[in-house]
């Protein structure tokens, strides 16, 4: 990217004058100011995004000239007498008569490639330099342009076949309409099953969705935590009123004693254990101990050495060993051994059935936290309504942070209005607490509105990881390669407070077995307190990090059998009469032998090509195919998750559909829609989306576990059907007659009921209002059918479960211990997919996410908390991805349709490791398999060989 010229010295508060969208601008203040800023901050133009402030996300870019650059790395006076395009000018902006950025905004629309749309922005300013200087780029120049954007939801493909897609059409050929969305709406009753555009696009391409940071009250101050730069350290507050006094600008500092509450909160209530601020000791770096709150200018210029706070180091335990150690120091008083609490499923005779087996295999894996990296730091802001508060944020469960803020107030939920803003990626961090404390207490005493932006590094350092996990397993089956039993066990690295490490502990063993029949069964875990940040929710909730170990050790299982790795999975696959570790028998709706037996002819194909290949050389490069299956349970585990769901008739005719489950760019304000219009029958523009908001939505729970397609579109299929049928007993209609929306001549606002040959058209302008403010309301509630489990963990811990098999093509360096991923083929039985695109955009994200998992990522707490050395995947690492769609409906799910967002990141972890097995015979134990760890491996395994033929 370009963009280091020199700022031109101003004096300050000099005017800089420059043109930003064809419009001339002037702005004063310091030249040192990062562009990002001035562009968001004094121009309101919010669509820039900043992910880092460092130039390492390229969330920011903008065009400065025609070309690229990271705006929060250009200092404003660089940009005097230039001309700067944001996203809000791309439309409007054109190249040799032509627009560019519109047509690249309408590709990103119709091929799915915005999800949460933070990194929608610098992606298509990006794109647009590309094209603008190569209008007919090839792949790897697209890959290499955008190579600076980090997008952590989509996995890429759609991004690149958008531009692609924009390219060809900009040079006047034929559109190649692979994997478009609809632009036109279908028919009414229509809806599911169609590739229709994300009802939320637009303004994901056109840079006014509103995220955490993009909206402030006017005067709002700004909000500041002091954290712990230590694992673990007691702490001292000095003068804190004098620190005020002598801040000009500082309006207050609170601490725990300021909490007018209860210091404390938790995802599950039954384990909350975190404070809003620390108390004389924090437990993790990171922690927050105090809030300073003041005007902007103020509050940014504070040195951390400013605050009056001393610091005693404490000596912490960093890992699960430590913590666990006999005599260990408890992390909380009212935890033994410093466990916060055991999972437990068994079933059958594991032991015995090990011993009578004819092979028996044992493993151990290790994997590391991992950081979320959303591009969308936490942000929101709050303010005080009289005896309420209001708390606009980014959020993935609006009415959790409801209880939890209420808690902390210590007033009624409902005084407390939390207003979700679009989420730029959560994929299950943003479920916690974040901002949310910090500004409720702040706008409670101050009575004045307060806003929080985190920084990256703030986010990094406080937010929760996905858990480490250290597994042992000892599987066995017979010769003829049927799986006999599992014994699994594993710990959790939960950190210093639970957030979702029960759920970890609970999930685990339910999902260990993979998506086979193992008639004796042991899994137990453990979830640890260390006092390192804590571990929470992470797309799959501990499944991927045992579907690592699992599916690694049933090739290994295959292997020693002789049999093919596919063909032992197919093998022991569940299928609708076979029970579940949990003793469920699912009698329908089990897609895994399909998903398994779909990837046969090209497993076939890969498997004959690699070993071609192999055979073809002599050098370092080796490749390998590797298989893993998936399951996973939607929803909570063995607890209630209802969602409720309204949609109002309005006297003209629309339809106002109150769907609370937050779209965190998964697509659930599309899917939920689709699924209510073709319930109801009406075409989809009648409606008119309320998300969210606690004031004017019923609660759609939490967006996690994969549960908003299932329970939300279950519910909004509900209302549907039930708002059809009191539309039909309004007309005196029965119950097969039909309904058109739209009265008839140019009447768009009426309903026509077509009851055999009588219409009735219902004129609505005039109807009566109920307590809702509609003609009809109709309003469903949706839980799906459980069963707690026993002390053994039998029972029914979900409804309906989403079967998936990924397939992996890979390349080693052997040399270099480098691995490239070359294909993924996804195969997932989704029940029904109602929405083709967005089903693919999660797939292809997953295995994004699933690749970095095995690859590239771990973080360290207290090393790298920045996006620079915590590397994700960029578009130029993620392969072409193959998704293949199985559609074994779900008796339950609305029109059949299971969840897809956690399933689509499970399989692509062992599928890498296996085909590097495969690639190399080596097994890498502690994941991800970076090239320091392959090429240690190779090495352990060559001397190993070494020593073996010495001994002859
Ligand atoms: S915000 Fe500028 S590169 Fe990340
Ligand atoms: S769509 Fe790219 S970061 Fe979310």
């Amino acid at each position: 990217m370009a963009g280091t010229r020199e700022p031109r010295a101003k004096a300050g508060g000099q005017s800089i004058a420059f043109r930003v969208n064809g419009r001339v601008v002037a702005v004063s203040g310091s030249p040192w100011q990062r562009l990002s800023r001035v562009l968001r901050e004094e121009l309101g133009l919010t669509g820039t995004k900043v992910g880092c402030d460092a130039g390492d996300c390229g969330a920011c870019t903008v065009l400065l000239d025609g070309d690229p650059v990271c705006a929060c790395l250009v200092a404003t006076g660089q940009v005097e007498g230039c001309e700067v395009t944001t996203v809000e000018g791309l439309a409007v902006r054109t190249s040799s008569g032509t627009s560019v950025g519109g047509r690249l905004q309408q590709a990103f629309l119709t091929h799915g490639a915005a999800q949460c749309g933070a990194c929608t922005p610098g992606m298509l300013v990006a794109a647009t330099a590309l094209l603008e200087r190569n209008p007919v780029p090839h792949e790897k120049e697209v890959m290499d342009a955008i190579g600076g954007v980090l997008c952590r939801c989509t996995g890429y493909r759609k991004i690149i076949g958008a531009i692609l897609d924009a390219a060809v059409k900009d040079a006047g050929v034929k559109e190649s309409g692979s994997a478009g969305g609809a632009a036109v709406s279908p028919e009414a009753g229509a809806a599911v099953g169609k590739r229709l555009v994300r009802l939320d696009g637009k303004q994901k391409v056109d840079g006014s969705e509103i995220f955490g940071a993009d909206e402030t009250p006017a005067n709002a101050l700004a909000v500041r935590a002091i954290r712990s730069p230590y694992h673990r350290a007691r702490f001292h507050f000095g003068d804190l009123a004098g620190f005020v006094r002598d801040h000009p600008g500082i309006e207050a500092v609170f601490t725990a004693k300021d909490v007018p509450g209860k210091n404390c909160y938790g995802v599950i209530s039954k384990f909350a254990d975190q404070p809003v601020f620390a108390e004389g000791e924090a437990r993790h770096r990171g922690e927050a101990i105090a809030a300073v709150i003041g005007e902007t200018a103020a509050v940014e210029a504070l040195e951390a050495v400013d605050f009056p706070v001393s610091w005693e180091e404490l000596s912490p335990l960093e890992d699960i060993d430590a913590a666990l150690a006999t005599g260990a120091r408890l992390i909380h008083e009212n935890r033994p051994g410093n466990i916060l609490v055991r999972g437990r499923v068994v079933q059958g005779d594991v032991d015995k059935a090990l011993d009578a087996a004819d092979v028996v295999v044992d493993a151990e894996y290790e994997t590391g936290f991992i950081e979320h990296a959303y591009i969308e730091p936490e942000a929101g802001f709050a303010r005080r309504v009289g005896d309420r508060i209001e708390v606009q944020a980014c959020t993935q469960s609006p009415y959790m942070d409801r209880s939890d803020i209420a808690a902390i107030l210590g007033i009624a939920p409902e005084r407390v209005r939390i207003i979700p803003t679009a989420v730029g990626g959560g994929f299950g961090s943003k479920l916690d607490l974040s901002v949310q404390p910090f500004l409720a207490v702040a706008a409670w005493h101050l009575g004045k509105p307060v806003r929080m932006v985190y920084s990256r590094t703030e986010s990094i350092v406080s937010t929760t990881k996905r858990h480490p996990a250290r597994m042992r397993l000892r599987g066995g089956c017979s010769k003829d390669g049927k799986l006999l039993a599992l014994d699994f066990a594993a710990d959790f690295n939960t950190g210093a407070y639970s957030s979702w490490g029960p759920t970890v502990s609970a999930r685990v063993p339910v999902h260990a077995s993979g998506p086979y029949y193992v008639p004796h069964y042991r899994a137990l875990t453990r979830a640890v307190h260390t006092n390192l940040v804590p571990a929470g929710a992470f797309r799959g909730f501990g499944v991927p990090q045992a579907a690592i170990a699992q599916e690694q050790l049933y090739d290994d299982l295959a292997d020693r059998v002789g049999m093919d790795r596919l063909e032992f999975r197919i093998l022991n696959a569940l299928d609708d009469r076979t029970p579940t570790v949990t003793g469920q028998v699912l009698g329908a709706g089990v897609g895994i032998r399909a998903c398994l037996e779909v990837l046969r002819p090209k497993w076939k194909a890969a498997r004959r090509e690699a070993a071609e290949f192999n055979l073809s050389t002599t050098g370092a490069l080796r490749r390998g195919v590797g298989v893993a299956g998936m399951w996973y349970g939607c929803g909570n585990t063995s607890l209630p998750n209802p969602s409720t769901v309204r949609i109002g008739l309005k006297r003209d005719g629309r339809i106002a559909l109150h769907q609370g489950a937050v779209d965190i760019g998964q697509g659930s304000n599309t899917i939920v829609t689709q699924i209510c219009a073709d319930a109801l029958g009406a075409p989809i523009e009648r409606f008119d989306l309320l998300s969210g908001d606690t004031a004017i939505t019923p609660d759609c729970g939490k967006t996690s576990a994969s549960r908003q397609t299932l329970v939300t579109g279950k519910a909004a299929q509900m209302a549907g059907e039930k708002l059809r049928r009191a539309i039909l007993k309004l007309a005196g209609a029965c119950d097969c007659a039909s309904i058109h929306f739209g009265g008839g001549d140019s009447d768009d606002s009426g309903i026509t009921v077509q009851d055999g040959d009588k219409s009735h058209v219902l004129a609505l302008e005039d109807s009566p209002l109920d307590e809702h403010g509609y003609v009809i309301t109709s309003e469903a509630t949706f839980d799906p059918p459980t069963s707690p489990l026993d002390e053994n963990g039998q029972g029914v811990p979900y409804a309906v479960f989403g079967f998936g098999a990924h397939m992996a093509e890979i390349e080693v360096d052997a040399e270099l211990g480098t691995v490239r991923v070359l294909k993924v083929t996804a195969a997932h039985d989704v029940g029904r997919a109602i929405n083709p695109t967005l089903i693919e955009g999660q797939i292809e994200g997953g295995v994004a996410q699933g690749l970095g998992m095995a690859l590239m990522e771990e973080f360290f707490p207290g090393k790298g908390e920045n996006l620079h050395d915590y590397l994700i995947p960029s578009a130029g690492d993620i392969p072409p991805v193959e998704s293949i769609l199985i559609e074994d409906p779900s008796p339950i799910g609305p029109f059949g349709a299971k969840g897809i967002g956690e399933q689509a990141v499970i399989p692509t972890a062992p599928a890498i490791l296996n085909a590097l097995h495969d690639a190399i015979g080596i097994r890498v134990r502690r994941i991800p398999a970076t090239p320091d760890r392959v090429r240690a491996a190779i090495l352990a395994a060559h001397k190993e060989r070494e020593k073996e033929n010495a001994r002859g």
